[in-house]
């Protein structure tokens, strides 16, 4: 992705990464540096640093790292070009863009717009005559106007190529109907519309943009919802539906729910703050993207096998994110017959009405409360043999959790249950909790005692072939970095004695912005390697580099770097283990994740 290097130098200097960051994440500062909650991944206590100095971020938990463009990139979601358009924005610059590029942006603009008057088409046919069977179906499930025309509802007809038409007449080419995933190829030539007959749920992202379209046919055939596959706007794991409109409500917190028509009927009956992950299990994405949004999170998923196994899985994600979770449970309805079946929140406000899941909201218990109550479900408390086994599990569950008064309010309710004396079971919880100490000490303590496992690349596919020769090259890059005048003019190593490609490409990036005269700063490679090559080289930089006695420090890394490389080219090296790493080499450079500069 060629951008002149003058315009990134000048927009990675105009960009500083303390304003960058600080615009998404609350940073303190702590000595030279600012620290603050990870964004990408969920934490409790702040392990994400930023750097004024060195204008880069890392986080010690998730050890992803790297330069401004990087945090856009992960943060944004969006490739390394529209991540420095995105930033030229910010910093009111013009973007110098080549043909190509130009081209690949507009491309994905085109994308949003198709969708969006997809979904303005889709709309207007809900409010024609054609529109007659969708309207129906809205007014058998009681949903308004006013909700429909508020999520943009619209109708697909009972015909082959009606959006094919409409869309083509408007100017969008078939190659572009079929990357929005709004047309199928039948494989014989034609094409015809992906939703027939369907109510559409335009899929809206926090952006404002029309990212994909969810669908529900009007009887009970199959399959029942029908969303767009993933393109090059849509990513699943990334989106929730209903979080546009839900973003903006004056609740204090956010209800996730498993139905698009569940969200419908929430936001109707006044509960503006509920969204759906559209048929699947919560994700980090989510996480993250939730937590921008609220505080709280209330799971209300569906009060059956399935709906408690999704609940428990996601009060695991969420049990070290600073989400506070709550989970509300729906109650089973007893049928004509006398059965008890599941309802889901729509059937819920619709049979018992929206105070009553105000109440229902109020009462909704902690994840802890959630998760010994499941327990205990599982055991017949009667029988003295299962509450001894109840014990056993229950003052396991308690073990996990941090807090000390915490532990003890829910070893007192514990106990209530079990019908034991609060002092035995507290001496259950605690042995349990020591036990589970001691597991997490001896895991550290394997981790500590292997230094060598310790010093490789986090990412797999860059694992170093020669440990010694490697942390000689990080130092190397290390003390470039800190400080390049320690450096002879020529460049005292050639890239192919560096035993890790990566490296060796690295020192030449780093060599020849010193050479033109450019600052010798990590951002400026951002473009060159592929984000996890970035974390990577910005986690060794974290390590510790004494500058006091840095020109002696250089000539022992350059020393070993050359004794390494003699050995391995003067026949010292067997050479099954030369081929193989000639091959890695060349796959390396083949995987096509790197971009060039
Ligand atoms: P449910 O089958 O529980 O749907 O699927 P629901 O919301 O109660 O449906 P109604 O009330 O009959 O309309 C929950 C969610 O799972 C996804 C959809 O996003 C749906 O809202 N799903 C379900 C699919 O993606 N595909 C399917 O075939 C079914
Ligand atoms: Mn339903």
């Amino acid at each position: 992705m060629a951008f002149p290097q003058n315009f990134l130098d000048e927009l990675t200097a105009r960009c500083d990464i303390v304003d960058v960051v600080g615009s998404y994440v609350q940073l303190t500062r702590k000595g030279g540096n600012l620290f603050g909650l990870c964004p990408f991944h969920s934490e409790k206590t702040g392990s994400f640093s930023v750097s004024p100095d060195g204008q880069f971020y890392y986080c010690f938990g998730c050890k992803k790292g790297g330069g401004v463009i990087n945090f856009i990139m992960e943060e944004e979601n969006l490739p390394y070009p529209d991540a420095v358009r995105f930033l030229a924005r910010r910093a009111g610059m013009e973007v110098p863009e080549e043909e190509g590029d130009r081209e690949a942006g507009r491309r994905r603009q085109r994308l949003l717009e198709l969708n969006r008057d997809a979904a303005r088409f889709y709309y207007q046919l809900l409010q024609q005559p054609e529109g007659r069977a969708v309207r129906d179906y809205l007014e058998r499930r009681r949903i308004r106007k006013s909700t429909a025309v508020n999520f943009g509802m619209g109708a697909s007809l009972d015909a082959w190529d009606v959006l094919l038409n409409a869309m083509t007449k408007k100017g969008y080419t078939k190659s572009e109907l079929l990357t929005a995933g709004l047309i199928v190829d039948n494989k014989r030539g034609g094409f015809y519309d992906k939703f027939r007959n369907r109510l559409m749920l335009p899929v809206i992202d926090t952006r404002g943009d029309v990212v994909a379209f969810g669908s529900r046919v009007l009887d009970k055939s199959e399959p029942k919802y029908m969303n767009s596959s993933e393109t090059p706007v849509y990513s699943k794991r990334r989106v929730l539906y209903g979080l546009n409109l839900a973003r903006k409500s004056k609740r204090p917190n956010i209800i996730l729910c498993e139905g698009n028509l569940d969200i419908v009927t929430l936001h109707q009956a006044g509960f503006n703050n509920a969204v759906a992950s559209m048929g699947t299990a919560l994700t980090q994405e989510q996480v993250r993207l939730l937590s921008r949004f609220t505080k709280e999170l209330v799971l209300c998923y569906d009060n059956d096998s399935a709906g408690k196994a999704a609940t428990e899985k996601a009060l695991q994600l969420l049990g070290s994110s600073e989400l506070s979770v709550k989970v509300l449970q729906l109650p089973l309805q007893r049928t004509g017959d006398g059965a008890l079946v599941k309802q889901d929140a729509d059937d819920f406000i619709k049979n018992q009405g929206a105070d009553a899941f105000e109440r229902l909201l109020n009462g909704s218990e902690n994840g802890i409360e959630f998760r010994m109550a499941q327990v205990a479900g599982k055991y017949d408390l009667g029988s003295d043999e299962s509450r001894v086994a109840y014990c056993a599990e229950i003052s396991g569950l308690i073990a996990t959790l941090p807090g000390a008064v915490e532990r003890e309010i829910y070893t007192a309710r514990a106990a209530e249950t079990a019908r034991i004396t609060p002092d035995a079971m507290k001496l259950e919880v605690q042995r349990a909790r020591k036990r589970l100490l001691n597991r997490e000490n001896r895991a550290a303590l394997r981790k500590e005692l292997n230094p060598a496992a310790l010093s490789q690349p986090a990412e797999r596919s860059l694992r170093y072939d020669n440990i010694r020769s490697a942390m000689a090259e990080e130092g190397v890059l290390r003390l470039l970095l800190r400080d390049d005048s320690l450096f002879p003019p020529q460049p005292p190593l050639k890239e192919e004695q560096f035993s890790s490609p990566l490296l060796g490409r690295v020192f030449s990036l780093l060599w020849q912005a010193r050479e033109e005269g450019r600052a010798i700063a990590l951002p400026a490679l951002t473009g060159a390697l592929t984000p996890e090559e970035m974390s990577h080289i910005t986690s060794l930089c974290q390590r510790p580099e004494s500058l006091k006695n840095g020109k002696q420090a250089l000539a022992d890394y350059i020393a070993v770097i050359s004794g390494e490389w003699e050995r391995r080219t003067a026949g010292g090296e067997d050479p099954l283990a030369a081929a193989m790493r000639k091959n890695k080499y060349k796959n390396k450079s083949g995987t096509g994740g790197k971009r060039n500069v």
